[in-house]
């Protein structure tokens, strides 16, 4: 091989490493409990030893950004990366208390990679408590393209209340319910590690909680979405944040707003890792079965 034949290998290998790393560790994919297989995975543990933002690394961006919000919200989101912090042996994604700056200063992270088409989406997880932030697990790649787990923490029963939502959740300014489904699950704790979870398929959303009750009796929870599936490529983001909305967010909070992940867990199919060179990887790996997740 030329030298410069071999430094282009060298780079096309980089490229796909990250692709590679995950082939290899479960070469014929990962099967979900509904059987479906999905091609990769991200796999991110915030509890490990490293500490919780070094599980960050590649595969998670953290939000910087200005988000102006229309009336009647009366502050805007401002992402800041202090707001995504080691938090008692987890990952911290917090809404600071008000500072009246005109801007709450809000936690995000979000995928490096938007080709994300179809998936199973899981994290364990605690909600924040403090009244006047949302807290949310999704996919984006528009405001009409988007599916979304949302806790509101200004809600009453905020710790067993679920907002699940294939956007638009509206129609004409109404809540379309075929579209935003209003969970509440009776005995549930969203203060305690939980998991929440979505698998995206392409004709339904199937959003889901599985935990256990202060007595520790387990309980669990499901619901369907048909309506608006998203059908583009995707990435996938969690955030707490609060722009004071009096109809959804309230608030902004009076004192710092966190919430608590233990771990997130992306099975996924995606537009940059085809069948086919799935296929090809699987059979070169003999074959074997996969991971069961
Ligand atoms: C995901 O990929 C697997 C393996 O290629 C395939 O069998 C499955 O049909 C795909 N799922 C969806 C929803 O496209």
């Amino acid at each position: 091989m030329a030298p410069f034949a071999r430094l282009n290998a060298l780079l096309a290998l980089a490229a796909v490493s990250t692709t590679q790393v995950l082939a290899q560790s479960c070469p014929c994919g990962y099967k979900d409990s509904n059987g479906h297989v999905w091609r990769e995975a991200i796999v991110s543990t915030f509890t490990q030893p490293a500490g919780a933002l070094a599980a960050l690394s590649p595969n998670w961006l953290v939000g910087t950004d200005l988000e102006s919000q229309p009336s009647p919200a009366t502050a805007s989101i401002q992402y800041v990366t202090a707001n995504v912090f080691q938090f008692n042996d987890a990952l911290g994604l917090k809404a600071s208390a008000y500072d009246n700056s005109g801007s709450v200063k809000s936690g995000e992270i979000f995928t490096a990679r938007s080709d994300i088409l179809y998936g199973s989406f899981r994290m364990q997880a605690q909600v924040p408590s403090v009244p006047g932030v949302v807290f949310g697990f999704f996919t984006y790649i528009s405001d009409t393209q988007e599916q979304d787990i949302e806790f509101l923490s200004s809600d009453p029963d905020y710790y067993q209340h679920l907002y699940y939502t294939n956007q638009p959740g509206t129609v004409g300014g109404v809540v379309d319910t075929a579209a935003a489904k209003n969970v509440v699950v009776p005995g549930a704790d969203f203060t305690t590690f939980g998991v929440h979870r979505f698998d995206w398929l392409p004709a339904s959303t199937v959003y889901s909680y599985s935990g256990n009750t202060d007595s520790g009796t387990p309980i669990s929870s499901t619901t369907t979405i048909t309506k608006n599936v998203p059908t583009t490529p995707s990435e996938f983001v969690l955030n707490v944040w609060s722009n004071g909305d009096p109809g959804f967010s309230k608030g902004p909070p009076t004192a710092d707003a966190i919430a608590t992940i233990q771990y997130v867990h992306l099975y996924f199919n995606s537009t940059s890792f085809s069948a086919a060179s799935f296929n090809s990887a699987c059979s070169a790996a003999h074959n074997v079965a996969p991971c069961n997740v």
